[in-house]
């Protein structure tokens, strides 16, 4: 009777995954196991992760995003702030040479790179099956939901796992079964490779009993290390337990239920402390049980995922294969399957979902290189926060695409990272900060690795902290611009009011360079013919000083603030170069127009103003716009666009050109060339480095083909011509409009603008097409109140 009761709830809980046809937007799903880490299918509550292999033997690598390589330290080199004059003078004189070198022997840290990310372990399910006995085999990922689930036929008994993790109970939850009663028998183990302290499991013969698996590890140091806790509880109902001291086994059963968290040092003072937690969220989780668990993460996740839909057209039967076959497919006739860019848009918001929460206290950490997923100890570039472009393109949808929540978990992390590095490096004690092009948990500020095209550039900072400017402009929320950004802003702002120095009547950065560039030192100087990197001022420097002073100022305007705070930043911005234009009509990289080592080089550097700033955009200059689009063409012409990430760079950049079939063609060659079976981005295709990165600027990069929203609110700004009929629902602009969009014929057909906040309200259609607004013929910008709706129709 027992079993039946639980039978019969199980079948309530789970959706059919023998579907008839698979919505090709939704689920990324396999008819095998996964072969490697990118084909496994990845979950995670934004503090805890796992991926999904789905094999006869069952393996989930886990993570917690706090469990990286060890403590902070302080990697500041004694000798940087004694050598910073003779380098700028040697800069100044043409000496680029000497003054790379010194850079090199006085700047670099020590060591050269902070903490790296690390994997937390593994949880392994023995079935005793045989992976030649399973058949009818399904594995898939529902991106809505964030549930994954396998299931097959063993020995004429259908076997089913369910795997969900919960941002509101803070845990993963697993939920196993087997359609006849009692035949299920698993072995649930939890193990590491490196530095365990502590690993044993403890069993009760109860009918629902706390069996529980502990594994308790740290990064290997003999002080300071990161250590952790974590725990899986088995839930038996109807089986029978048992335990080796390591492992707990459930014989004889119909359903078992897991649940997992790990805690760690990071965010507790003491071992007891997170270990109170560690028992309060599992104990929690066990009594709630599987289905309330599972149901609150489905709410939570479909609140955030289905605040936006997208349909860019049905691919028909060429969707309704399993993933691997699309993504093979798709290499030779992209048009069969316009789904596909579909899924991988809803599969980067999952991802951000899955990766970035504000997980309470003021310690959430950011999504980084690879999210929240690795499996390794030596994770490509240590899996940490690489903030010359990386790190910030994983959150350019969170605004657009309506996930503004995950954001909260970057600015966490920025407010850790704000650290005396201005004072140590650079002699600034006016309460501003800098940060270089990596960091780590801690907020490791120095300099990283060893080498001049990306050691020395002090502007990390200054972009990470436009992202609470762009958080507001979206939202409208005064007090997170009061009390969250104002701080940030203003100490990213006077760092540069210390650290600035005056060039050729400019203020400027130095030693500093373009992310990850070089150059070829011409004949008037020091020493000519060598490639070198650092330079004084260059172009996406002073992009990103434009951006943090305009933030300031449109802050003070909207604070009330008239201090000198504001008249001073008037004052600098006043005296910020502009961008230059060069000879082949493009925006110049550097101060001089330098011979370019690599013209096909991956970084857009020198064109930050386009995307993400505003300093570009056509509609607010359109002679800078051709200039970048220049720029942006012959680094294609060479072979820019080289990883995942730098294409997705140049889709956005495209579409906020309103360079529509451009975008949409360079859509294509990502979707081609780096995605992996599991729909992750790679660094230069399958086989290479997981970097989730890419996944996301592919999210922004579609909703800017069809949203933007700097001068005015533009829809439809660059619809490919390849995708004519659509629609789109919840995209956000800013000034927090929510638009919707249905489009036929290269044309629309209506859109809803939904004012959140109430205020100003400037429309434009495509190139300027006319429309009405709630049946009126638009002509000037009109004043939209809090909560209405605005109809757009053509006219
Ligand atoms: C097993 O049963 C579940 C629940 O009814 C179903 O979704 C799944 O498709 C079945 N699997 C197989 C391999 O028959
Ligand atoms: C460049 O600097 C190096 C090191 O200080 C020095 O040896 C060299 O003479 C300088 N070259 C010029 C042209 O000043
Ligand atoms: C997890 O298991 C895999 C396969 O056995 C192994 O290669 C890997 O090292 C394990 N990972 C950890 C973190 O222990
Ligand atoms: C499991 O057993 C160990 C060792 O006896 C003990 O320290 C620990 O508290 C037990 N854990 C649980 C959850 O009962
Ligand atoms: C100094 O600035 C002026 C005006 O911006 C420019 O014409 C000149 O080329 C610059 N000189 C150097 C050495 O950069
Ligand atoms: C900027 O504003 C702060 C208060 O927010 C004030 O303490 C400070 O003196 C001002 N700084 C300048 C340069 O005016």
């Amino acid at each position: 009777m027992l079993s039946s009761i639980i039978l019969y709830a199980f079948l309530l809980a789970f959706p059919s995954a023998a579907k008839g046809q698979w919505d090709a937007s939704r689920f990324t799903w396999y008819t095998s196991p996964a072969s490697d880490f990118a084909s496994s299918v990845p979950i995670g509550n934004g503090r805890v992760a796992g991926t999904v292999w789905g094999g006869a033997s069952e393996l989930v690598s886990l993570n917690e995003n706090s469990i990286w390589s060890g403590p902070w330290r302080n990697r500041v080199n004694p000798k940087a702030l004694g050598a910073l004059p003779s380098i700028r003078s040697l800069l100044s004189s043409g000496n680029l040479t000497a003054a790379g070198q010194s850079v090199l022997a006085n700047m670099a840290g020590n060591p050269t790179s902070p903490q790296g990310y690390q994997p937390l372990g593994n949880l392994s399910l023995e079935f005793e099956h045989s992976s030649s006995g399973m058949s009818s085999y399904t594995r898939y990922l529902d991106t809505y939901e964030g549930t994954a689930f396998v299931t097959y036929n063993y020995a004429g008994v259908n076997y089913t796992r369910e795997y969900i993790a919960s941002y509101p109970a803070g845990v993963l939850a697993v939920r196993l079964s087997s359609s006849q009663a009692k035949k299920l028998n698993v072995k649930v183990s939890l193990s590491r490779s490196k530095w365990v302290l502590d690993q044993h499991s403890n069993s009760s013969s109860s009918i629902v009993g706390t069996n529980s698996i502990i594994l308790k590890g740290n990064s290997g140091q003999s002080s300071g290390a990161i250590t952790f806790s974590s725990e899986a509880r088995v839930v038996n109902h109807d089986g029978t337990v048992s335990s080796d001291g390591k492992s707990i086994s459930v014989t004889s059963a119909t359903i078992v239920d897991l649940f997992f968290d790990a805690e760690t040092s990071y965010r507790y003072s003491s071992q007891t402390a997170w270990e109170v937690e560690l028992k309060r969220k599992l104990d929690a989780a066990v009594t709630s049980g599987y289905n309330e668990v599972r149901s609150a993460a489905i709410s939570d996740n479909t609140a955030l995922i289905g605040r936006m839909s997208l349909d860019l057209g049905s691919s028909g039967s060429a969707g309704n294969q399993p993933t691997d076959t699309p993504i093979t497919n798709y290499k030779g006739s992209p048009n069969n399957d316009p789904q596909l860019a579909t899924l991988m848009f809803n599969f980067g918001r999952y991802l951000l979902v899955s990766s970035s929460r504000d997980t309470g206290g003021s310690k959430s950490l950011a999504a980084n290189l690879q999210g929240i997923w690795n499996k390794d100890f030596s994770p490509p570039w240590q899996s940490k926060y690489t903030i010359n472009i990386n790190i910030e393109m994983n959150y350019w949808p969170a605004e657009v695409t309506n996930l503004q929540e995950t954001h909260a978990a970057l600015f966490d992390l920025l407010d850790v990272a704000r650290m005396e590095m201005a004072t140590n490096m650079y002699g600034c004690t006016n309460g501003g900060f800098v940060l270089h092009h990596n960091i780590d948990l801690w907020g490791d500020a120095a300099p990283t690795d060893y080498g001049t095209p990306y050691m020395m550039w002090p502007m990390g900072g200054a972009w990470l902290s436009l992202h609470l400017m762009e958080h507001y402009r979206f939202t409208g929320d005064k007090s997170f611009l009061q009390n969250r950004a104002w701080p940030v802003l203003q100490s990213a702002a006077n760092f540069y009011y210390c650290y600035l120095f005056t060039h050729n009547g400019s203020w400027s950065t130095g030693p500093s360079l373009s992310p990850e560039n070089s150059f070829v030192v011409p004949s008037n100087m020091e020493t000519a013919g060598k490639s070198e990197a650092i330079d004084i001022a260059p172009t996406m420097d002073n992009s990103i000083l434009y951006e943090l002073l305009n933030a300031v100022i449109q802050t003070c305007n909207v604070l009330g603030i008239t201090d000198s705070n504001l008249t001073n930043t008037k004052n600098y911005l006043s005296k910020i170069k502009p961008p230059q234009i060069g000879s082949k009509g493009q925006i110049l990289e550097w101060r001089n127009e330098y011979a370019e080592t690599s013209p096909g080089h991956r970084h857009m550097s020198p064109i930050f103003g386009l995307f993400p700033g505003s300093q570009m955009t056509p509609l607010k200059s359109s002679s800078l716009a051709a200039a970048a689009k220049a720029l942006v063409d012959n680094r294609m012409s060479h072979g820019s666009g080289s990883t995942g990430w730098s294409r997705t760079w140049a889709i956005n950049l495209y579409a906020r050109l309103f360079e529509a079939d451009t975008a949409w063609s360079n859509a294509i060659s990502f979707l081609q060339k780096f995605p992996t079976n599991n729909l992750w981005n790679t660094d230069t295709g399958p086989g290479t480095a997981f970097q989730i990165d890419g996944n996301f600027g592919f999210v922004s990069a579609i909703a800017e083909m069809l949203l933007q929203s700097h001068q005015v609110v533009h829809l439809l700004p660059a619809l490919p011509s390849a995708v004519p009929t659509g629609s789109v629902k919840g995209l956000v602009a800013r000034g927090n409009f929510v638009v919707d969009i249905t489009w036929s014929g290269m044309a629309l057909t209506s859109a809803t603008i939904t004012s959140k906040i109430g205020g100003t309200l400037a429309i434009c259609l495509q190139a300027g097409k006319a429309f009405s607004i709630n049946g009126a013929i638009y002509s000037t910008p009109i004043t939209a109140t809090a909560g209405g709706v605005y109809t757009i129709r053509p006219v």
